[in-house]
């Protein structure tokens, strides 16, 4: 059997592969993206196929790769840049990364939430220009957690642990919206599950960790921010097309709201000259949620596994439900 990679992976995940025996690997050995001519090429007539987020695997993949292709193994947990329907339809399994980033993830969102809520890049830089000039009483003030409301788009295994995390901050209440309540994920924080417009108005801090789905798709618009208290904070670590960033470079610049940290954008990545990159009230990471070494040398072993599983036609170590 034949697999291709899309893309330089950690070692030991590319070690579990050919240590494994199961099948002869072709990668595109490379840490920037592989060119779609050569990803179209690269499949054809492979059994098994290792992709990463920005690998867009729709029909046209698919047709290329042929009737050989029944294993997809993703190193993520999101999967929309997989056509799931079509793949269903061909009877491929699909293998992916959930859990073992949620540690990893959340963290990452607790750490965007302070650098934007306390202005830890705008400070950093006064440091650096000469801005700093003395101790001032109404000088780089921001907003604190302590008694604040926290709203979650998405109480799932990262948005439960961004809560988990936040909670001994001194949270007072928090609320979550999702496609229905969720009261065993809920109850460790005795969590409200709310409409999103109730969550707008009612949040302090806004922390976005849904999948993105057509139903989640540009939820976080004009109408969303306009709901916003002026005070608030936005913070998106989930993907960047869940927000429409006209909407949000509107709510920033005119003060509909505080500020926003977001490690995901529309594109990815960002063109320097975005509008959102000259705003001192919005701090853009470069989608590193799950960016440790640990996290992502795990997330390398468990998609070589689930893709020798698949090849196997063994049961996945974790497998997507189609
Ligand atoms: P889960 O499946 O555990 O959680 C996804 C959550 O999205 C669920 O709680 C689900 O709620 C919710 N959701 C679905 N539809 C809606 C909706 N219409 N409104 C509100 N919430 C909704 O996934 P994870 O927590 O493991 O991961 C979440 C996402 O985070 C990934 O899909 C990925 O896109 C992103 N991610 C980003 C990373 C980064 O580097 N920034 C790293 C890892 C993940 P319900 O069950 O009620 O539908
Ligand atoms: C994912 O896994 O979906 C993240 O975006 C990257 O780890």
């Amino acid at each position: 059997m034949q697999a291709f990679v899309t893309r330089r992976i950690p070692r030991e995940g590319l070690a579990a592969l050919s240590q494994a025996g199961v099948c002869s690997i072709q990668q595109w050995d490379s840490d920037e993206p592989i060119p779609r001519s050569e990803l179209l090429a690269g499949v054809a007539g492979k059994h098994g196929l290792l992709c990463v987020l920005s690998d867009q695997i729709d029909k046209e993949v698919l047709d290329a790769a042929g009737s050989n292709l029944k294993t997809i193994s993703t190193l993520s947990v999101g999967v929309d840049h997989l056509a799931l329907e079509e793949i269903k339809k061909r009877g491929i399994r699909v293998g992916y990364t959930p859990d073992i980033l949620t540690d990893a993830t959340a963290e990452l969102s607790v750490a965007l939430l302070l650098a934007t809520c306390r202005r830890l890049p705008e400070s950093v830089e006064e440091v650096k220009n000469g801005g700093w000039t003395t101790w001032k009483p109404l000088w780089m003030c921001g907003y604190g957690l302590s008694g604040s409301t926290v709203g979650i788009i998405g109480l799932g295994r990262i948005g439960q642990a961004v809560a988990c995390r936040l909670k001994p901050f001194g949270v007072k209440k928090f609320l979550y919206t999702g496609s229905r309540p969720k009261p065993e994920n809920a109850v460790e924080f005795q969590a409200e599950f709310v409409p999103l417009a109730k969550l707008a108005e009612e949040s302090d801090f806004v922390v976005v960790t849904c999948s993105l789905t057509p139903d989640t798709k540009g939820v976080c618009n004009k109408d969303f921010f306009s709901r916003m208290k002026k005070t608030s904070v936005f913070i998106n670590t989930s993907r960047g097309a869940v927000v429409n960033q006209e909407d949000l470079y509107q709510a920033l610049v005119s003060g509909q709201i505080a500020a926003a940290g977001l490690d995901v954008t529309t594109p990815e990545p960002l063109p320097t000259d975005h509008p959102l990159l000259s705003l001192k009230n919005c701090v853009i990471l470069p989608h590193i949620g799950s960016a440790t070494y640990a996290t992502r040398s795990a997330m390398s072993v468990l998609a070589a596994n689930n893709l020798l599983a698949g090849l196997k036609e063994e049961s996945m170590p974790s497998e997507l439900q189609l």
